[in-house]
């Protein structure tokens, strides 16, 4: 079923618009879009529950892939410049850019304690937090056990791409 549908994009049309909703995992896309669900492309809450649904029904190895995509929060790829676009301005509008020395040390910490206990990185769909807030919540979860941990970070990447989906659509319609 690769044909252009109506009220769709076309396969390729759809990768290269939303292939990079979840960070460096265009596969996401791809599967939903096999899936037809994905018609309603211009309502992003719609694709960002046809995407969402791919991950959950991903197998664990394929999710711990797609969490060890993400970039370290306020690591040193946020501060080399090295992030995607959606990731450097999500870690900005957290004001993770403007950590004093001694937060950049804490996150630094925190990331490699986390990162030795579940293998993977910290993910938290940070909008609407802020640099207290998310180290607050970093040292908390870093309590709970891996199984908790992985599904956490999946329900948090899927509400990353749920608010990716939706700033792209409220900037088309400007
Ligand atoms: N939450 C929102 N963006 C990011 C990111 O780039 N990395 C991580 N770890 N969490 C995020």
């Amino acid at each position: 079923c690769l044909q252009p549908r109506p009220s769709g994009l076309s396969r390729d049309a759809f990768i290269k618009h939303y292939g990079d909703i979840y960070e460096h995992s265009p596969w996401v896309a791809q599967a939903a879009w096999e899936t037809g669900l994905t018609s309603a492309h211009d309502h992003p809450d719609a694709l960002a529950d046809a995407m969402g649904l791919q991950l959950q029904q991903a197998g664990s190895d394929q999710q711990i892939r797609v969490i060890q995509a993400h970039p370290d929060l306020a690591g040193k790829a946020a501060m080399a410049g090295k992030l995607t676009q959606d990731s450097t301005s999500e870690q900005a509008g957290a004001g993770l850019d403007q950590c004093t020395p001694a937060e950049f040390a804490r996150f630094e910490q925190l990331n490699a304690d986390y990162k030795e206990r579940f293998g993977f990185p910290f993910v938290i769909a940070v909008k609407g937090l802020d640099r207290h807030a998310i180290l607050e919540a970093f040292a908390k979860r870093l309590e709970n056990d891996v199984a908790t941990e992985r599904k956490t970070a999946i329900e948090q990447i899927i509400r990353i791409a749920r608010l990716r989906l939706r700033a792209r659509a409220a900037e088309q319609q400007q």
